[in-house]
């Protein structure tokens, strides 16, 4: 591969790794005629919708929360004497806009743009899983399921927790909720825990919803910012240190989006420990708990010793199982918490969808679904070192992300923000990356990249980093 700078330069280790990653000039091709299929071609405008989603998924998305909503600075609507955006709750107006909805607004003026943008599988759902999920569907399950969730996908949840992680056994009929993904699951458990002022520690950089859920609840977030030199990891001392007397909840997400970050036994064990012995309660987001690398064992925090009274487990089918758009997610912990979680579920939701549902049951049960995580993961995997090995040799300095699917490089030596370095890619070379610090403190200095992107795309991302790189001095 050739990185076309002023003056092309050759890269062997990436020449190297990409012709590893992509035997026959096809990683895909294989996975093609196994169980995985790569998604189909992005229809025009594919990639508005997915600045959308990415909106979505952050706490600005709506218009109407944006910025400051006095009186003075809105026009009220003709027959109103106050405008509508002053009547909108305090909790929605302390939900902070996101610095990252301009930069997307101009993305999708543009052409030919390479998004590394995207925080979600390029696979089409596992051939098996989406049968089930449709033939379900034509078979007249069009209906209401229990509130909780199908029991079958409950057992399946448990049954499978247990069998990875040796979690305990949860109780299908109480300890176990079914969820539209893990968004609905993470709202539900800070609103059935929070009460006004209390806190919730957040390891940052995070996902984008951590901090708009406890704010919608009426909590308060206690930053914890983590560090690429710490491998952004949380540590015993700093979540010691940002305990207060009204410290309720501690959130954790690793695998983490945006660092692809990932704690070991050894590290969560020390964080168990502190919220054992400040008797917090623990809401670990897994949802990238099967997309770990190299030698990485994923370690299920509520199976750690002592932990699962205290912990609310949530995971889903979104990233593992390449089904976002099915909105499938689950909560497992005590039954107090998830009899309140259920409460609010049932009142607002219902019950998740049945269709995805009946897909949930076949991927968690049937050997061949199992089959096409490993071969996603597995591509996933080449793609991360095809990728990271790439950003490091261009001069971008990439902390070694064992789980997820991004990247988030540091971009310091070009003497920019993550803002400008962000805007000027976009600008001059049509790379679409996010700013780290959109993800929370700890995020500035860096970008995310989203490597769920065919490998030749990848390939030419970096070539027009590294000449963005070359033409900016680095
Ligand atoms: C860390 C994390 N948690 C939760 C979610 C939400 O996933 P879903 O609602 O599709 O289950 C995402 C989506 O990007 C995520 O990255």
């Amino acid at each position: 591969m050739h990185f076309a700078g002023n003056g092309s330069v050759k890269s062997p280790t990436v020449v190297e790794s990409a012709a590893k990653a992509s035997p026959g000039n096809c990683s895909f091709r294989t996975l093609k005629v196994a169980t995985v299929a790569p998604k189909r071609p992005a229809p025009a405008g594919h990639d508005e919708m997915d600045m959308n989603t990415i909106l979505m998924n952050s706490p600005e998305a709506p218009t109407a929360l944006r910025s400051s909503s006095s009186d003075e600075e809105t026009t009220p609507s003709v027959g109103l004497r106050r405008s509508l955006e002053s009547r909108l709750s305090s909790r929605v107006q302390r939900v902070p806009p996101s610095p990252i909805r301009r930069f997307f607004d101009l993305a999708t003026t543009m052409d030919d743009v390479i998004s590394l943008g995207i925080g979600e599988p390029d696979y089409v759902t596992p051939k098996p899983v989406l049968n089930a999920g449709s033939d379900s569907l034509l078979q007249g399950n069009t209906s209401y399921t229990s509130n909780a969730g199908a029991l079958e996908l409950r057992e399946a949840v448990a049954a499978m927790l247990t069998r990875l992680y040796g979690a305990p056994t949860y109780d299908a009929s109480t300890e176990v909720l079914i969820t539209v993904g893990v968004s609905e699951a993470m709202y539900l458990a800070m609103q059935a825990l929070l009460d006004p002022g209390d806190e919730v520690l957040v390891p940052q950089p995070c996902f984008v919803s951590y901090t708009a859920d406890v704010i919608l609840a009426g909590g308060t977030v206690v930053d914890i910012p983590t560090y690429a030199d710490n491998s952004f990891v949380l540590t015993p001392g700093q979540l010691e240190e940002a305990i207060t007397p009204r410290t309720k909840v501690l959130l954790i997400g690793y695998p983490c989006n945006p660092t692809g970050a990932v704690m070991n036994r050894e590290e969560l064990t020390a964080i168990a420990q502190v919220a054992e012995k400040h008797d917090l309660v623990v809401i670990s987001d897994e949802i990238y708990d099967r997309l770990v690398y190299d030698d990485h064992e994923h370690v299920m925090f509520a199976a750690l010793p002592g932990m699962a009274k205290r912990t609310i487990h949530l995971g889903g089918m979104s990233k593992d199982y390449a089904m976002t758009g099915w909105r499938i997610g689950y909560a497992a912990g005590p039954a107090e918490l998830l009899g309140a979680m259920r409460r609010i579920h049932q009142y607002l939701i219902m019950s998740a969808p049945s269709g995805g549902q009946a897909a949930a049951i076949r991927a968690l049960t049937d050997p061949s679904a199992e089959l096409a995580v490993q071969e996603m993961v597995a591509s996933y995997g080449e793609r991360r070192r095809f990728f990271v090995d790439g950003l490091n040799e261009i001069g971008l300095d990439c902390f070694e992300p064992k789980g997820a699917f991004y990247a988030f490089p540091s971009v310091r030596r070009t003497g920019m923000d993550e803002y400008e370095f962000a805007d000027k890619l976009l600008r001059e070379e049509r790379v679409a990356v996010i700013p780290g610090s959109g993800f929370g403190a700890g995020g500035e200095g860096h970008v995310r990249c989203a490597y769920p992107v065919e490998m030749s795309k990848l390939e030419t991302a970096l070539e027009r980093m590294y000449r963005f790189l070359r033409r900016h001095g680095v």
